[in-house]
């Protein structure tokens, strides 16, 4: 028998299956402060904290939003904001629409002494309350973010056994608080390595990944993925095609992704918007048998045009909010391989 009681295995598991609704995906709301700076400056939005509140409520409150979202991910300090005009948590107004809420829960990276300034992730500290208090107020999923780089010299065998033991605990502590775990272990997209480099790494991370969640006991049906998609480095000379990604990142999860996860949720790491869709809807459409839901957890890929279209100006939240219902539909369509460009 698990560890974990017979009750918290059913709430995990259907927590999880729930997120990975077919045709729904997660926005990735959960830009912190400092984050969200570099996303509000190109645009001359002003980071401030009133700022920050009514750029989340005007996305949450899209009519409809949850036709394609299964939820959402946030930061500690807009999970404690709510509404202007009723005083509603934003948790519980997510929870009330029928999307999940999330909080990132890691405190961020930090450089691994000796080595090519590969990273760790730090936040096991106070850990355990932390989940407890989020549990309490109306979280149901958490997230960790883990970063491996590629480089000639990298990952180090060192960065990759650190990263997927910080998440196996991580994962470990939040399912003894009933919250679904999402594991993420993003590979960088930065650097000038081919497809075939970045399947490579991708498998063995995720092997190594997997392995530590089986150590540490953690409960497969109650966890959701958060990968890259399989891809070349930003600066490949090389260029492949949609398919040839799509195959690469399917090929690569049927190796290491145990069948008992639910879902696969990718994090659009930098590619653009319209690259994001059109990877999610080839992967949905590889003829290999895939047995998880493969969908979205983008927050770039779901943001840039509704912040260019908002400008810090709540006379363009309705052009904003357009944008916002035109990119979740477009991804959560793709999550079921039926986009059409
Ligand atoms: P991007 O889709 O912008 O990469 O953000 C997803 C995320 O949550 C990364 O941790």
């Amino acid at each position: 028998p698990h560890y974990l009681s017979r009750d918290i295995q059913v709430e995990l598991a259907q927590i999880a299956q729930s997120i990975a609704t077919p045709g729904k995906g997660i926005l990735a709301a959960d830009e912190h402060a400092a984050i969200i700076e570099s996303r509000f400056s190109p645009m001359d939005i002003q980071n401030n904290e009133e700022n920050r509140r009514y750029y989340r409520q005007m996305l949450f409150r899209t009519k409809e939003c949850s036709q394609y979202l299964s939820g959402i991910i946030l930061c500690h300090e807009t999970f404690y904001h709510k509404t202007d005009d009723d005083d509603i948590p934003f948790p519980r107004l997510l929870n009330e629409m029928g999307i999940m809420p999330g909080i990132t829960v890691d405190r961020g990276l930090i450089i691994l002494g000796g080595t090519d300034n590969e990273t760790t992730t730090q936040g096991l500290g106070g850990l355990e309350e932390r989940c407890r208090e989020y549990k309490k107020n109306g979280a149901q999923f958490a997230k960790w973010r883990a970063l491996i780089k590629i480089s000639p010299t990298c990952p180090s065998q060192l960065a990759i056994n650190e990263n997927a033991s910080k998440l196996a605990r991580y994962a470990s502590i939040c399912q003894q608080c009933a919250l679904v775990p999402i594991v993420e272990p993003e590979v960088s997209l930065e650097g000038d390595h081919d497809l075939e480099q970045c399947q490579r790494v991708t498998e063995q991370v995720l092997a190594t990944v997997y392995k530590a969640l089986s150590d540490h006991h953690v409960y497969l049906e109650g966890t959701l993925l958060k990968p890259n998609i399989v891809t070349p480095g930003i600066n490949c000379a090389k260029k492949y095609t949609i398919e040839q990604i799509a195959e690469a990142t399917v090929i690569a999860f049927r190796r290491t992704v145990p069948t008992a996860v639910p879902g696969i949720m990718f994090l659009s790491g930098g590619h653009n918007e319209e690259n994001s869709t059109a990877y999610l809807n080839a992967i949905n459409r590889v003829q290999l048998y895939k047995p998880w839901v493969l969908s979205f957890s983008y927050g770039r890929a779901l943001q840039t045009s509704v912040l260019r279209a908002w400008k810090g100006n709540k006379n363009n939240s309705e052009q904003a909010r357009k944008e916002f219902m035109r990119l979740t539909r477009q991804n959560g369509l793709a999550s079921l391989g039926q986009y059409e460009i």
